[in-house]
């Protein structure tokens, strides 16, 4: 038998529309990929994926340890930072990482987030009341959008006529997950970043001097093992906590409601029964997952499946194609409310996994609830656009026909 290379290439058009026909493909015929273009191992198989974000201490989330070429790529990026060598949680290691994780654990705790629900609601509600009774209705600038924006502002403290550049800023420095960035992205993102900065820096000194009861407050004055965050950890953190809980969010939104109206039968079942929606986001994580891949670079030589994988080397966990594994979940291509099967990675697993899970959890069980109680019919009214990265996916535009 010949032996035929596998060929992936997530730079072609037709990924962004549908990146599982190359992922399972990839699955299939060598779920331990070299991408010689991307410099990086892509896996692609659940139990891989899995081991990769149990073992921290192989697979480090600090890009100090990524070695050869793109060492070098990302101590220039730092050296070009606004927040230089600063780590953020999800950048770090034990023991640092404890420490920081320690510091926003309490603040998304189910109940934390349960409290928020009424306001949240009451957010939805105003943002829908915008929507036609009967028409067309983009969901993404209508809600998916504007609704975690305006959550984590509030949340943070920050004054709500700010959220439009808010929102610009986040996603302005949400293209650091895509591969290819062009000089142009990169400056982007700097610039963004050092508004950004600028920006939470008023919000900071004033909380220094008083304190309010907001997540920028509680960054200010919190105290984790004994030791304070310095001005630029909490930088990092309330930019960290700006981005990760904003487009993710958003795709979910997105993207569940592409899955519903490509499953219209499970349209017509959460109708009827509306306490089954907490369990059909758990289907839509899996089914399509925002966060499609985790980065890990290797501290030591190791194996992975029949490849060896060399200190240093960086490392992709498509947690989007380990949710579509057919040996963890069968005939994982079809979208089932009854599949009662929530091992999916699509929060992430271990000592990284998501902190606003719960949060995002609850926002998107609102919106859908929302929606569908508002219209009795909702329809696709065109073709969704794609946006996202390599790494992050969802609509940018998702036109509906809603009906009352
Ligand atoms: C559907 C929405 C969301 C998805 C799919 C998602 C996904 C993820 C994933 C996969 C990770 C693990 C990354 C890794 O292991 O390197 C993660 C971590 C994280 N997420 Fe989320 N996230 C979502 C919403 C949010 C929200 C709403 C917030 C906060 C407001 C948030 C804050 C964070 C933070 C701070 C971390 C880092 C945790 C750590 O390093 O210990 N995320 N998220």
């Amino acid at each position: 038998m010949v032996n035929t290379p596998v060929i992936f290439n997530p730079f072609v058009p037709s990924y962004r529309r549908n990146p599982y026909l190359q992922l399972d493909r990839l699955r299939a015929a060598e779920p331990v990929h070299r991408s010689d273009a991307l410099q990086a191992w892509i896996l692609t198989k659940y139990d891989d994926v899995l081991r990769v974000l149990r073992d921290h201490e192989t697979f480090s989330s600090d890009a100090r340890n990524a070695g050869g070429q793109i060492a070098a790529a990302i101590a220039e990026q730092r050296t070009n930072s606004p927040l230089g060598d600063t780590r953020s949680v999800l950048a770090s290691d034990p023991p640092e990482h404890a420490f920081l994780r320690g510091i926003v654990n309490r603040a998304f705790t189910p109940r934390s987030v349960e409290a928020l629900r009424p306001r949240m609601e009451e957010i939805t509600a105003t943002l829908l009341a915008e929507a036609p009774d009967t028409g067309e209705w983009d969901l993404m600038a209508g809600l998916a959008q504007p609704l975690p924006v305006i959550v984590i502002a509030e949340l943070l403290g920050i004054p709500p006529e700010d959220r439009v550049q808010f929102k610009a800023w986040s996603d302005r420095i949400a293209l650091t997950t895509d591969i290819m960035q062009s000089p142009e992205t990169i400056e982007s993102i700097r610039t963004a970043t050092a508004e950004l900065i600028e920006y939470f820096e008023g919000h900071i000194t004033d909380r220094r001097q008083h304190a309010r009861e907001d997540l920028i407050s509680a960054l200010v004055s919190a105290e984790s093992e004994g030791r304070r965050l310095t001005g630029a950890e909490v930088l990092a953190f309330a930019i960290l906590l700006l981005v990760a809980g904003n487009e993710t969010t958003t795709n979910l939104i997105g993207s569940g409601m592409r899955t519903l109206l490509a499953n219209p039968e499970a349209m017509v079942a959460l109708r009827a029964a509306p306490e089954c929606i907490p369990a059909a986001i758990e289907e839509m994580l899996r089914y399509d997952s925002p966060v499609q891949g985790i980065v890990r670079f290797a501290t030591r030589d190791t194996q992975i499946g029949d490849r060896t994988v060399a200190k240093g080397d960086v490392v992709m966990g498509m947690t989007g194609a380990a949710n579509r594994d057919p040996d963890q979940f069968p005939e994982p291509a079809t979208f089932d409310l009854d599949r009662n099967d929530s091992r999916h990675l699509a929060f992430g697993q271990g000592i990284h996994y998501c902190v606003g899970a719960p949060l995002a959890r609850v926002e998107a069980a609102i919106a859908f609830r929302e929606i569908l109680a508002r219209w009795p019919s909702v329809e696709a009214a065109g073709d969704a656009e794609m946006g996202g990265t390599f790494l992050i996916r969802g609509p940018v535009r998702l036109p509906l026909a809603v009906a009352r």
